[in-house]
């Protein structure tokens, strides 16, 4: 489902979010490994108001791991910490509990010496833009202990918490925050990997950024899936090729770039090209 963000849809995302703020005492922002930058929400720091923040680097499966371990040392010296995930598989995720705990050990122990608080879990909210795997995130999480919610006629569906472990718990429904498409380069970006399913771009747009990417980045990974000899100057004249090789020719020998642009696509997102990466730190 691709979500359109009017100003009113906006809106009311913030003041659903700064609600669950009031509840929780740090945030997990999942992103994108692949796009870690434009998969996150640039007010984030505003959004959520100096609650302490976990970046979680997800879908790394399908990202260069070279890149994300990059990532990974960008973040740090920002001083966000940071970890990397797959959430369908569940990998990374057994490390989640013990990083929370230390992002509010401070505050906990603080609060624990004056007799504020009893000891007590750490209270956790997942937030990110569609797509990125919150739900997957929180079904990985939650395990066997998933709560059972009101979804009866009559019954309110209230916040429900997740067990995790023995010291955190997390909220049953995340936080949906908006892609900010500032340049045209972060819609193409959230498209070729899937974040925005139908597009008002077409299947041609998008995969010439992919090709104009891979054509820099990673060009020996083209060159054998096409069984190109050379990689041509320009993306376009990459298509070309590409089209030629998978006989994607219409009447008049031009070739048919919506045919070649789908089976190009299709080898992205059944990941024939290995796993890629589209943000790299020293870019940014
Ligand atoms: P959301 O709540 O943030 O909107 O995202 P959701 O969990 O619905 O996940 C969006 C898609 O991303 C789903 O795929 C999901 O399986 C996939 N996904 C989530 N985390 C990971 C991950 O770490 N690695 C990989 N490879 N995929 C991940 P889908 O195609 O929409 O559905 P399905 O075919 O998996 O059922």
């Amino acid at each position: 489902m691709t979500i359109q963000w009017f100003p009113g849809h906006m809106a009311k995302a913030r003041r659903e979010i700064t609600e669950k703020l009031k509840l929780i005492d740090v945030v997990f922002e999942l992103v994108d490994a692949r796009v870690p930058l434009a998969s996150r929400n640039p007010m984030i720091d505003e959004i959520t108001a100096g609650k302490p923040r976990l970046l979680l680097l997800n879908k790394a499966d399908m990202a260069d791991p070279e890149v994300t371990r990059l990532w990974v040392e960008y973040f740090q010296g920002k001083n966000l910490p940071v970890l990397v995930l797959n959430s369908k598989t569940g990998q990374g995720i057994n490390k989640i509990e013990a990083a929370a705990k230390e992002l509010v050990k401070e505050k906990f122990d603080k609060m624990k010496a004056k007799g504020i608080i009893k000891p007590r879990a750490v209270r956790a909210l997942i937030l990110g833009i569609p797509n990125v795997g919150k739900s997957t995130l929180i079904n990985r999480m939650a395990g066997k202990n998933i709560a059972v919610t009101g979804d009866k006629p009559g019954v309110t569906k209230r916040q429900q918490w997740i067990k995790v472990g023995s010291s955190l718990e997390l909220l049953d429904t995340p936080g949906i925050l908006w892609p900010k498409f500032e340049d045209q380069s972060i819609g193409l970006k959230l498209a070729v990997t899937g974040a925005i399913k139908e597009t008002l771009l077409d299947f041609s747009e998008i995969v010439l950024y992919a090709l104009n990417y891979y054509k820099d980045h990673y060009p020996q990974r083209l060159q054998e899936r096409y069984s190109l000899e050379d990689i041509p100057q320009e993306g376009i004249q990459l298509f070309d090729e590409i089209g030629k090789k998978r006989g994607c020719l219409m009447s008049g020998g031009y070739i048919d770039y919506e045919k070649t642009a789908e089976i190009v696509l299709r080898d992205i997102r059944a990941e024939k090209l290995g796993r890629l990466s589209y943000e790299r730190p020293d870019q940014v």
